[in-house]
């Protein structure tokens, strides 16, 4: 796996770190094979809860599996459903979410996210998160709906109030144009809000 800033992962995990500490509640909207969720716990340690979904049962024991043996599966609560569903299964408010979208690696290429479930999770967990509170997604357009996927995902977060969120996109700008995309959206801290324009371009 590529590291540091040619990895996709690691940058949205460096960005939700800021918003994620001890104590704190997180989501992994797609479990998979649980390297999210386990970085996730790490960062919530003991007394926090980390919220881990995926429509696939054989991630969640993958999942689950990982945690054991790194001792962290205390923290963790694993969810076999659609992540459209976060509102009714998860008590809000969270500090973090992360979407790793696409296919599970070495997994059944069919059972990928797709526009509209991502698009109705992603307004889900804006509505869910702190002030504060980070939301990163990791967006790859290499395979089918890839590409109509991330549209529909900056289509969400490019409309955003900017007085209410911030919202970063990065790219590798030397890579094919088949590089993964992170987004990251954060919610504005109180007494954040309606900032003046001027200040805010
Ligand atoms: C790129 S993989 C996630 C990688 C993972 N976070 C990891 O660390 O290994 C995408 C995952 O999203 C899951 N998925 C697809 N549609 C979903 C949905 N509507 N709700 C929740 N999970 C979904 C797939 O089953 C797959 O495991």
């Amino acid at each position: 796996m590529l590291k540091g800033l040619g990895s996709a992962v690691h940058l949205a995990h460096l960005l939700l770190s800021e918003a994620l500490g001890p104590g704190g509640t997180a989501i992994d909207a797609t479990a998979g094979n649980g390297c999210d969720t386990l970085f996730l716990a790490r960062q919530v340690g003991p007394q926090g809860k980390v919220y881990a979904i995926d429509i696939q049962a054989g991630a969640l024991a993958k999942t689950s599996l990982l945690l054991q043996k790194a001792g962290v599966l205390d923290r963790v609560i694993l969810l076999h459903s659609s992540h459209e569903e976060m509102e009714q299964l998860v008590t809000a408010p969270v500090d973090a979410v992360i979407f790793n979208l696409g296919y599970l690696p070495g997994g059944d290429h069919n059972l990928v996210t797709t526009s509209e479930t991502t698009a109705r999770a992603l307004r889900a967990a804006l509505k869910m998160l702190k002030p504060e509170g980070r939301i990163g997604l990791v967006i790859y357009t290499g395979h089918p709906g890839g590409q109509e996927e991330l549209a529909v995902v900056e289509g969400v977060a490019s409309s955003l109030d900017v007085s209410l969120y911030r919202v970063v996109r990065l790219n590798f700008i030397n890579r094919s144009a088949q590089a993964p995309v992170v987004i990251v959206i954060e919610k504005a801290g109180v007494g954040d809000e309606n900032q003046p324009a001027a200040q805010n371009p």
